[in-house]
């Protein structure tokens, strides 16, 4: 039977079937079913070999071959080859009586074989539609080479940009991010668990991993309930009500319990408050670590307490505490019921994949879906739709337009400029960099024979003082050119910037910079970038400046003296098309900051949805050295024309707690191009029981107008809209208040109107 003609089984026939399956089941062989490894067919390191990154792997093929054949592996992660998929299958479904195959689950963050933007700019394009889009290719790829499950999304909220994992989301909001968080497990899953050419989806990590403090990754995360509720949560909420199968717990202490044996939040408020029925799966090695974090004494309470904790599944590196399960019951540290309820969810996702019927992969069918040519329009389209264009004096953008000047001669500068796998951008690891389009690559062919395009790197790329782990992936750090002539290739740039009608300068940070385990204590352009710039932009030749990038950079000198600044992420395979598309015009740019950008990294963590208190006159200068105002709002970016906000209209002005009012207001395309806009609406509460912040985003939609064309967009303020969680009644609450509606193009829109809530 092909995966495509699965029939669809009832709750009560997949019920039976799981429960005939456990009825034979050892405590052991349960235990097995909740185990997950890494699987990388790495040899064992040599007696006094360097320990590298990745020496955590060394030896991992031989372990998990022993364990797939005793039968003690219920998934493995990391394996994204069919053939081997197939291979590794048979072995674990001949390794245990039962025949049960195990779930292949990766890291399918932006793409599989096709490469998307990074999520932050996939937030960025404000565009749910695009998103679920953009993860459905992502889904079809991963199903067609064998992967049942991503690690993905990762919603956690992130408001502080020295946290390198703030690429991996959707940024500072929760309204946004619980929209972004929503369309990508649509995307990810379709009409649900066993749906041809989707894959299971892991919104992660629950919860609050983005507030580690100093913004260093895995460290401690201390929370109020206000953000916690408000903040923090909401983008998992609306994964959980969007359906997804699984989450995936964090590594690090909530406010003083990890979270991965916190049985507050996942069994209290995942489980019991929001009715979460899929299946939990710790982060890697969080299970085991909880001895690390001083909570458990040894593997066995730790895999006990993660256990009543309510999580099904450890994900392993090696020596698991869930292999420990069985001693664990023996010694009253966690109970068999406990241990069923976790096999039951598992295999109950194993049976609704079809897995159980087809466990195989059709290796010739992956080969031509991975190609599939759909695929690359989409990330190009999506690539687009990304982009955030941050300044264009003079309107030099877009170059092919009346107002632009005449450009016959393009320098590209800069060396990510000409970065295959730097385009990519972090936490991919099936990509093709053959096919792979930089901006050098994109330019070139956009720009046609009449136009000359010179390239220089004018520096050679920065690295990391201390390693990625993932440099233990050939080809992740950039590579030291060999002879690199510092002052000559700098001297060559400025010729080269000298000559040309225009110079494109692309800087930012090297991917490998960004992602897990990349935090920063600085946000300035690494290397020797900014000198790069200004030595460019003294030429006197016009420069537009590209920024490669997955967190806010330190802009400030670029904001004042560089025309034209786009921020075009990591933006993927076909990353370079579509910078070209924007610079030229073919397609506008439309996407907004999902985070606010601030001027230095002395001012994180720094929002848009502050609450004010003593001195509000005085909120842009708290510091005396420096505005403590944004370098460029949330929700801000220009596009080619301009838009004008008129008669923002509330159908009523007054309301009940509990009610909702539809707020409408009308955009025009003010300018002489086609573009896109996204307007937004933000909230303000006067008064009530609780303070509650200047600003809170509350809708928005991106639309394409005509120039000239005016669109009137309705938004409903309803009762999920303005209630928030109250700390000081401990609940949530919608008071009686006069609330103040702002719509706009970003965070600052001053089109107002308000209407009062009675009880
Ligand atoms: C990360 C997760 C990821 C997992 C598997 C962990 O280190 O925190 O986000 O899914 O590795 O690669």
């Amino acid at each position: 039977m092909s995966v495509h003609s699965m029939p669809v089984l009832t709750e009560a026939e997949v019920a039976e079937r799981v429960g005939a399956l456990m009825a034979d089941m050892t405590t052991a062989e349960k235990a097995g079913q909740l185990t997950q490894y890494f699987y990388f067919d790495l040899p064992p390191r040599e007696e006094g070999a360097p320990e590298g990154p990745g020496a955590a792997f060394a030896g991992q093929g031989i372990t998990v071959g022993e364990a797939l054949g005793r039968g003690e592996v219920g998934s493995l992660l990391f394996v994204t080859d069919p053939a081997q998929i197939n291979r590794l299958q048979r072995r674990a479904i001949e390794g245990n009586r039962h025949g049960l195959p195990v779930l292949f689950g990766f890291d399918v963050i932006h793409g599989l074989r096709t490469i998307f933007p990074v999520p932050i700019a996939l937030a960025a394009s404000w565009d749910p539609a695009g998103v679920e889009r953009s993860q459905a290719v992502a889904a079809r790829e991963a199903r067609a080479v064998g992967i049942h499950w991503a690690f993905a999304p990762m919603v956690d909220i992130a408001r502080d940009p020295r946290w390198g994992r703030i690429v991996e989301g959707a940024g500072e909001d929760p309204y946004l991010g619980a929209a972004v968080a929503a369309a990508q497990v649509r995307g990810f899953q379709g009409e649900g668990l066993g749906a041809p050419g989707r894959v299971i989806a892991g919104p992660k990590h629950f919860a609050g991993y983005g507030a580690a403090l100093g913004g260093r990754d895995y460290d401690e995360v201390n929370l109020s309930d206000s953000e916690l509720w408000n903040v923090y949560l909401p983008p998992f909420k609306a994964a959980v009500d969007a359906g997804a199968g699984n989450i995936m717990t964090a590594y690090m202490d909530l406010n003083g319990v990890p979270a991965t044996g916190n049985h507050w939040l996942l069994a209290e408020v995942l489980r019991g408050t929001w009715g979460f029925d899929g299946f939990l799966v710790s982060d890697a090695q969080a299970v085991h670590n909880l001895r690390t974090h001083g909570f458990a004494a040894d593997l066995t309470e730790a895999g006990a307490r993660a256990l009543m904790a309510g999580v099904d599944m450890e994900m392993a590196v090696g020596d698991p505490a869930y292999a420990h399960l069985p001693e664990a019951i023996k010694a009253g540290l966690a109970d068999e019921e406990a241990l069923d309820a976790c096999v039951r969810r598992v295999l109950t996702a194993k049976i609704r994949l079809g897995l159980l019927d087809q466990p195989y992969v059709d290796e010739d069918e992956a080969i031509q879906v991975l190609s599939d040519p759909a695929h690359r329009a989409a990330a190009r389209e999506a690539a687009q739709r990304s982009a955030v264009l941050l300044r264009n004096e003079g309107g030099l953008l877009p170059l092919a337009s009346p107002r632009s000047i005449a450009v016959s001669s393009i320098a590209v500068v800069g060396p990510l400029a000409d970065s295959r796998r730097d385009t990519l951008g972090p936490w991919v690891f099936d990509f093709d960099l053959d096919e792979t389009v930089t901006v050098l690559d994109g330019i070139r062919d956009r720009a046609g024979p009449d136009v000359e395009v010179g390239y220089a790197p004018g520096i050679r790329p920065a690295l990391r003082v201390f390693p990625s782990m993932f440099d233990m992936f050939a080809g992740n750090a950039p590579a030291e050119p060999e002879g690199f002539d510092d002052a000559a290739e700098l001297a060559r740039a400025v010729d080269l910037a000298r000559a040309s009608d225009v110079a494109v300068v692309v800087l930012g940070e090297w991917q490998n910079m960004i992602g897990e385990a990349a935090s920063r204590s600085s946000l300035e352009l690494p290397g020797r970038q900014l000198e790069l710039l200004q030595a460019v932009a003294a030429t006197g030749t016009p420069v537009v400046l590209l920024v490669m990038n997955g967190r806010p950079l330190d802009l400030r000198w670029a904001a004042a003296n560089v025309p034209a600044i786009l921020d075009i992420w990591y933006p993927g395979t076909q990353g370079g098309a579509a910078v070209a598309d924007l610079l030229f015009g073919d397609v506008g740019p439309g996407g907004k900051l999902p985070f606010t950008w601030p001027r230095t990294v002395g001012q994180v963590p720094l929002v848009y949805g502050h609450t004010v208190s003593h001195e509000p006159a005085n909120q842009g200068r708290r510091y005396w050295d420096e505005e403590s105002t944004p370098l460029y709002p949330f929700g801000y970016g220009l596009s080619y024309s301009r838009f004008d906000y008129a008669d923002l209209t509330l159908d009523r002005d007054r309301l009940r707690a509990g009610q909702a009012l539809t707020v409408s207001v009308t955009v025009t395309n003010a300018g002489e191009r086609a573009a896109d806009e996204v307007a937004q609406l933000y909230i303000h509460q006067r008064h009530g029981t609780a303070s509650r912040p200047v600003r809170e985003l509350k809708g928005f939609q991106r639309v394409s107008l005509a120039p000239g064309e005016s669109r009137t967009l309705e938004f409903r303020l309803g009762p999920d809209e303005l209630r928030y969680w109250n700390a000081a009644v401990r609940d949530w609450v919608i008071d009686a208040t006069t609330i103040d509606v702002f719509a706009g193009g970003d965070s600052t829109a001053e089109l107002t109107a308000s209407f009062t809530i009675s009880r």
